[in-house]
Parts: C-alpha cells; structure tokens; sequence
C-alpha cells in the first residue's frame, strides 16, 4: 500500500485511529481538521472523509487522498442549523421547513452559495450542498473543528462506499491523518440530495429521504430527469461517474421470487456450461434470505447446504464451482448491508455476482440507484 501511495506521489501518512474518543481526543481531532488534516468520520449513513470545508487546500487533499474526479462537488457537513447562513445567499421558507424536519437525517439541500464558500467545495457550482448528519460524534467533531467538514464518502472513487471503520482502513489507511471508528453505520446508503428553490424541489440523489417523506412538506417534489432515464446530464455531477463497483461483474435481477429462482439458476447453469472443467469458479450470490433454499433445489434437486457459508452443487461432475451466498432479510437490511456485501464479494475474489434487487419505490429507488451503478447497468426486469 505505501509504495503504492508514493508510487501516486502521495506522502504516507501514520493514520491514528480512535475507537472511543475522549472529548481530549475530539478536541484534538477538530484542531486536526481546522489546520487542514484529514480525518474519517461516521455517519449514519456512511462513513465521510473529512477537511475543512472553508479550506480550499484541504480539500484538495480530499480529492488526492480518494482519487475523485475534481468537478465532483462536495457535501459540507454541520452540527446545526445555525452554521448554514453565512454559507448561503438566503434561506428560502422551504428550505428552512426541510431542515426543521429532517436535519439531523440524511437529507442534503443545495443552496445558492455566498462568497464565504470555496469554489473547491461546490466544485465550480453556484450552489453549495448541506448536510447535518443523525450521529451524536460526527457532530461533537464538527463542533470542535468549529468549521463546516467537506465529506464525501470514505471510499477511493468508483468503490463501494464504506460502513465500517474496517472497510475505510482497507482504502485509506496512509493517506489519512485519522479515522473515528464507531462502528457500522445505522442507515448504510448514502443521503438523499436535494435542490431547493422558492417552492419546488428536485431530487438529484436518491436516499433514506423518500419522495413520499418530502411529498409530505411540499407537494412539489420532481425528480432530476437524469434519474428517470432521460439522457441529460446528472445536476449532481458526481452521479455520471462510476460508483460502488465490486471486482467482479455483477447482474441484478428484479421481478417475482418465482422468476428471480428461475433465472438465477439458469444464469448459473450457463456460467458452468461455459467454464472449462479444470477451473474453478466462484460466484457470489446476494439475495432475500428465503429464497437461497429455492435456488439451492433448482441447483441440486435436494435440500442441503446452501445456510452453509461455501457450498459446491457441481463438485461430483468435476466443475468446482463455490457459492458464497450472501442474503437480506428485507429492503432496510439491504441498505444496511449492500455496500459490505460487495466489499465480501471482492475479499472472496469471485468471479460473478448474481444479486437480487427491489421494486424501485420508497428505499428500493435509492438501493437500486447504487445496485444499477454497481452492476454497471446490468439489470435484468423479469
Ligand atoms: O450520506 C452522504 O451524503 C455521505 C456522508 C459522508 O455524509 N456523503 C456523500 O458524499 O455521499 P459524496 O461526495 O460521495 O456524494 C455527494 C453527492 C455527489 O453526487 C455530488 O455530485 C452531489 O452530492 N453534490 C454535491 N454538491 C452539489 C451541488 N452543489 N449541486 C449538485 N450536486 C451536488
Ligand atoms: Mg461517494
């Protein structure tokens, strides 16, 4: 990892991690953070990369240290309400109603920015995206930074977001100065992003903050056409690049239980149809957890096994194939756990993953968001 940081020309940092920190401890992290540091953070949704959001060099170290496209604007993260009007030209009533209701939470509101924000945290945009995350830590160290943190997720680009301090180590141990491990994060996708106008609101990211939840605040909530498949430019530039992606090619599947079954097994019976006897195969399986049984009897025709963590149905006909059956119990399970299941899936190195995906409606349109990205586009409608 070092070489490969110096090889990017990268000092190697020592990254100090604090599992319980005293108020010592936070108050030296915000002093970290002011003086242009770096420090991991949890969330309840992910786990963000921190600097200071009123330093433009600092989070110029954040895009180096993640290897983010620089046009790809930044979330500046608050301990309350009372930070956000130096950052903004104005406060229109909607946008306050928001905030009253769901911050803290995983909503995130773009405004026009004043001259107080860098162009490095809106990334050229005449707007300035805000946050104030539902996680007593994240905020006692935004307080003690006494600045707005610049976050985005604790991920190198194009990587499945980390939830856990483990999996923010995995991609950012030496090119961070510190990393608050708090554990798992409470929600496990991203927030849901937002542009606020006079009266109207537009979806740019889809999250924990449904359409019905805002719909219940204003009656005017659109979605940016990007996310409906219109071929337009995302407004949120960072939702045009590659996200999440595991190492293997991943296919999502969507329809009845009866047809996801069918076509899961069928898909596996091609795969070993096309593999050569002498290799070995592994194949990731993610799916509701009441359906592993089915698909273990499509395989095999009996009813052992697949609860096991490694399963090989075609051992005796000389294929090695292994399944690593990872599975969700319901759509607030899958959020939680989809970005670790990926991150599973790359340290098992298989080859392909199958996985199983939601209606898009309520929670299921912000997992399918990120389901779509990290199949690269291949999903299946049965
Ligand atoms: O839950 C979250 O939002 C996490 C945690 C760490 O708070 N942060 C996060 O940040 O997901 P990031 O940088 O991975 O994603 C920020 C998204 C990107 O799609 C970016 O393009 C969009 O927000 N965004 C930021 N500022 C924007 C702006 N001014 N206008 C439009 N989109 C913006
Ligand atoms: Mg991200």
């Amino acid at each position: 990892m070092s070489k490969s940081l110096e090889t990017a020309g990268l000092k190697v940092l020592e990254t100090k991690v604090y599992k319980n920190p005293s108020d010592q401890d936070i108050k030296a992290l915000g002093q970290v953070l002011r003086e242009g540091g770096l420090v991991a953070i949890p969330t309840e949704t992910v786990y963000g990369l921190a600097a200071n959001g009123l330093d433009a060099e600092a989070m110029g170290r954040i895009y180096e240290a993640k290897g983010r496209p620089s046009d790809n604007p930044l979330i500046l993260h608050l301990a309350s309400k009372d930070q956000v009007a130096p950052l903004v030209i104005q406060v229109p009533p909607l946008a306050q109603k928001l905030m009253d209701i769901f911050w803290p939470g995983p909503l995130t509101i773009t405004l026009p920015k004043s001259d107080f924000v860098p162009d490095r945290a809106t990334g050229g945009l005449d707007r300035v995206a805000l946050r104030c995350p539902d996680h007593d830590l994240a905020r006692a160290i935004i307080r003690a930074a006494g600045v707005p943190l610049a976050a985005p997720s604790a991920n190198l680009s194009g990587r499945p977001s980390p939830t856990s301090g483990q999996a923010v180590l995995h991609d950012m141990d030496g090119r961070i100065e510190a990393l608050v491990d708090a554990g798992p994060c409470s929600i496990g996708v991203e927030s849901t992003v937002v542009e606020v106008h006079d009266n109207q609101l537009i979806i740019l990211r889809p999250g924990g903050v449904t359409e019905s939840m805002l719909k219940e605040v204003t009656p005017h909530v659109v979605y940016d056409k990007h996310l409906l498949g219109a071929k337009e430019a995302p407004k949120a530039p960072g939702m045009k690049y590659k996200h999440y992606a595991p190492d293997a090619d991943m296919t999502t599947y969507v329809g009845s239980d009866q047809d996801i079954v069918r076509a899961m097994v069928t898909k596996i019976n091609n795969i070993l149809e096309k593999t050569r006897q002498d290799r070995a195969l592994s194949l990731g399986l993610l799916i509701r957890e009441d359906l592993l049984e089915a698909i273990q009897e499509g395989l095999k025709g009996d009813g052992e096994g697949l609860d096991h963590a490694e399963y090989s149905p075609h051992e005796d006909e000389g294929i090695d194939l292994e399944i690593i059956p990872l599975t969700y119990k319901d759509p607030v399970d899958l959020a939680h756990t989809l970005y670790q299941d990926l991150l599973d899936f790359n340290e098992a190195g298989v080859d392909y993953i199958l996985a199983q995906g939601l209606v898009e409606e309520g929670l299921g349109l912000a997992i399918m968001n990120r389901m779509n990205k990290a199949s690269a586009g291949r999903i299946i409608k049965l």
